[in-house]
């Protein structure tokens, strides 16, 4: 075990030995710690799950919780005071402002986004500090690391692998870099100066694209007019569309997004060449998600009427990603094409959300 400790000092509120062994689920209340929570808790009903949000817990999650709390990740004394209690050898840490919001407020993002990732990694560190086993730090990670400097290198540099154009543009971007080489530092290199086998804890990370539930909305980020087009169809409204119709980027549903965690969370760790993974179902352009979704509600109607800001974050995220390595690593395969999301997935969920019949 390495003694370079980077904990501060752990509550006493519990003895060592009685902490129970938990799950911890950071956002727990947004798209994504919703279905991953309902998924956990699906495959093993005794996972003693701790979901931790800034708004309090709603009913569906708080029933499959342990123990949800209203709370920050920059709160450096509520996590220790958690990890006086519970024994975390997995922490799913998926709290973030997104990419539009990040933007609009830089400095804070930086805090939420980079300072509550290491107050989580140092939750984990303590962890294998006190107890010697290694737990695991999974983290979404997002397009937004990628920057290409305009549309004309977009189109020239297509479907881009894990090494390619790490020089984000928006400060979502530069916050998930940073954390998922704070997480690789973590694991790989952390107590090097004490240890043959220096690495702390098992990080991994996926780098989603745009992300499509057909039960809950995205807030503040940029591929949000995907899952807002489609919701707006299911309510028959109209669509005014914050980027151009040919702007493209990779998308996927809600459930491959979850069981892409899953599958990543259960690989052998011998099986894992990177810590952080491409994943992506589909990358239509806005005009054929826009026909894609109106062949299916025929009175869609969408304009389509770019904001600059927004639409200069998606020209500099890639239009495509290469899924190649999570694939031959942890057997990563996308199940949908966007027909095939709309049609098994995406409109039952949506009927069903809406009481539509
Ligand atoms: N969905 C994220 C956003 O738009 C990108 O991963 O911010």
């Amino acid at each position: 075990m390495s003694s370079a400790h980077v904990s501060n000092a752990v509550s006493n509120d519990q003895p060592l030995a009685d902490r129970r062994t938990a799950v911890l689920v950071t956002g727990a209340g947004g798209e994504m710690g919703h279905g991953l929570i309902h998924a956990l808790a699906a495959r093993d009903p005794e996972c003693a799950i701790v979901g931790l949000d800034l708004r309090p817990a709603d009913d569906s999650i708080g029933a499959l919780c342990a123990e949800t709390l209203t709370g920050d990740v920059r709160d450096t004394h509520l996590l220790e005071h958690l990890a006086g209690r519970y024994r975390f050898g997995h922490v799913f840490h998926l709290a973030a402002m997104l990419s539009s919001s990040a933007e609009r407020a830089p400095l804070l993002a930086y805090d939420v986004n980079v300072g509550g990732t290491m107050n989580l990694l140092r939750l984990a560190i303590a962890e294998r500090e006190r107890t010697g086993r290694m737990p695991m730090v999974v983290l979404p990670s997002t397009i937004a690391v990628y920057g290409l400097s305009s549309l004309a290198a977009k189109a020239v540099a297509g479907t881009i692998t894990e090494d390619e154009f790490l020089e984000p543009r928006t400060m979502y971007g530069c916050n998930k870099l940073a954390s998922e080489h704070l997480g690789r530092y973590f694991n790989d290199h952390h107590g090097q100066f004490e240890s043959d086998t220096p690495g702390s804890l098992d990080f991994r990370s996926i780098r989603f694209p745009g992300i499509i539930s057909a039960e809950t909305l995205p807030t503040g980020g940029t591929t949000d007019y995907g899952p807002e087009m489609l919701h707006a169809a299911a309510q028959g409204h109209d669509y005014t569309c914050f980027v151009r119709a040919d702007s493209q980027l990779p998308f996927m549903t809600m459930p491959e997004a979850i069981r892409a965690i899953l599958e990543l969370t259960d690989a052998p760790r011998s099986s894992l060449t990177r810590s952080a993974y491409n994943v992506r179902s589909f990358a239509p352009t806005a005009e054929e998600l826009a026909d894609a979704i109106r062949a299916r509600y025929p009175d869609l109607k969408v304009v389509f009427d770019p904001t600059p800001g927004r639409q200069l974050i998606v020209d500099g995220w890639p239009a495509d990603v290469d899924d190649a390595v999570a694939r031959a690593d942890w057997g990563w395969s996308p199940t949908h094409t966007l027909d095939s999301a709309l049609d098994d997935y995406l409109i039952p969920g949506l009927k069903a959300h809406y009481g539509i019949v």
